[in-house]
């Protein structure tokens, strides 16, 4: 706690030139740490290190006598497909899996739309204006095709329980340029906020104006709890299916945060009828995916119990380092910012006080802790109130982490005083 609401100016002087004492010490120490990189750490990955050994020359046939290691089943082998689609709730024949990464998948996906359209409806690319609902805070990924591909962005803002829905049925039911909505529905990158079962119904009883709008239901962290009480999401295609909505999404997981960082396996769920034409659509561009990787993602894990065990022990490596930096949030700043504390996922997702965070971010910079950038939780980098900071705590040291969050308070409060000196 701070007290900074009850002083007077010359108080608050005073204290500014305390922290900026304490500051300039921190400088002398010359610290490199880094709390921008939202990654599993080693230790992480090394859980999962049996995986590039696990298989044997006769793992190579599968049940049906065809050679994992040739060309073939383009929608993934039957055995990964079954182990995701018991992961995301839904059956194989939804699930088509892809490569090793999820947002490649995505930006597949959107390219297509692009050049040849969805569904027989014009290709994006000759149409004036493509629009993208965008939650904020978000990721700032999503928001980089987006903008890759010229769409205009539209900020949504984002509340305890998710998107604000009366505004993404204004635009959505209304708008035939809407096409588009990044969602992150399970401890969103940044929030950490699950939505509620509310906004989940409501997703799927949208009436989009235009055919070929698609909610980009990016499951990132689907399996990713931190505690054993964890957030339940509600199954969007299985609600869909209530209103004959469900090829409107197109749900998005991979094993980046599982077994290996851009070398797992990703996958694609959507409506059956959807995936097959997604399969015809992507065999134009590949003969087959890494079907070797899939094997031994599923010799490895064996089933949905076998990834929900490991990813218990990715939790128990989490859980001390978020708990660092929520401990030390709640003894320093809890009266001069917010932030919410999450079940899950990779981030903590602090709101400073307004106009404060792009100084907080090169205050930290200069004393030798990278953030990510102020601002790129926002489409287009710009945060209008200029307060969200996305805190990544999974790749540092518990100690590196402590010390990083301990600088990160100090210049937080030295941005506050600053700006209170201002007004
Ligand atoms: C919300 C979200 N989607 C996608 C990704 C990237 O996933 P992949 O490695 O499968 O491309 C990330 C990585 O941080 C993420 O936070």
């Amino acid at each position: 706690m701070t007290g900074y609401a009850s002083m007077d100016t010359l108080q608050l002087q005073q204290e500014l030139s305390a922290l900026m004492q304490v500051y300039e010490d921190y400088q002398k120490m010359k610290l490199a740490l880094n709390m921008a990189r939202g990654r599993p750490d080693k230790e992480q990955m090394d859980l999962a290190q049996g995986l590039l050994s696990c298989l044997t020359p006769e793992d190579m046939i599968l049940a049906d006598g065809s050679d994992v290691r040739n060309y073939g089943f383009l929608e993934g082998i039957p055995e990964a497909r079954q182990l995701i689609a018991d992961l995301m709730g839904h059956t194989p024949a939804e699930v088509l899996i892809c490569g090793s990464s999820s947002l490649n998948i995505m930006y597949d996906v959107i390219a297509h739309a692009f050049t040849h359209g969805i569904d027989g409806c014009t290709p994006w690319a000759k149409l004036d204006n493509v629009k993208f609902l965008c939650p904020v805070p978000g990721y700032d990924r999503h928001f980089g095709i987006s903008e890759h591909f010229g769409c205009e962005m539209i900020a949504i803002p984002m509340n305890a329980e998710g998107p604000d829905m009366d505004l993404v049925e204004q635009y959505v039911n209304n708008d035939p340029s809407v096409k588009g909505l990044w969602s992150i529905p399970k401890y969103s990158n940044p929030s950490g906020i699950t939505y509620s079962d509310e906004v989940v119904r409501r997703f799927a009883q949208l009436k989009p104006a235009a055919k070929d709008f698609r909610i980009f239901w990016d499951n990132a962290y689907i399996i990713h709890d931190l505690y054993d009480h964890h957030d339940v999401l509600l199954n969007l295609l299985e609600e869909c299916k209530k209103y004959g909505s469900e090829d409107m999404v197109y749900e998005l997981m991979s094993t980046s945060k599982v077994s290996f960082a851009g070398a797992g396996i990703a996958a694609i769920a959507s409506s059956e009828s959807n995936i097959k034409k997604l399969a015809k659509q992507f065999g134009v561009q590949t003969i087959g995916w890494n079907k070797v990787n899939m094997l031994s993602h599923v010799k490895f894990f064996k089933n949905k119990d076998g990834v929900l065990e490991h990813m218990k022990k990715h939790a128990a490596l989490l859980r001390p380092k978020f708990a660092a930096v929520l401990d030390i949030l709640n003894a320093e700043v809890s009266d001069i910012a917010t932030w919410h504390n999450p079940n899950g996922g990779y981030f903590i997702s602090f709101n400073a006080m307004e106009g404060c965070a792009k100084r907080i971010v090169q205050l930290c910079k200069e004393a030798g802790v990278v953030l990510t950038g102020a601002g790129a939780t926002y489409p287009y980098g710009k945060d209008p109130q200029d307060k969200n900071i996305r805190i990544a705590p999974t790749s540092v040291t518990i100690d590196e982490l402590k010390q990083a969050a301990t600088l990160f308070c100090l210049c937080v409060k030295i941005a506050t005083v600053e700006k209170m000196l201002e007004k």
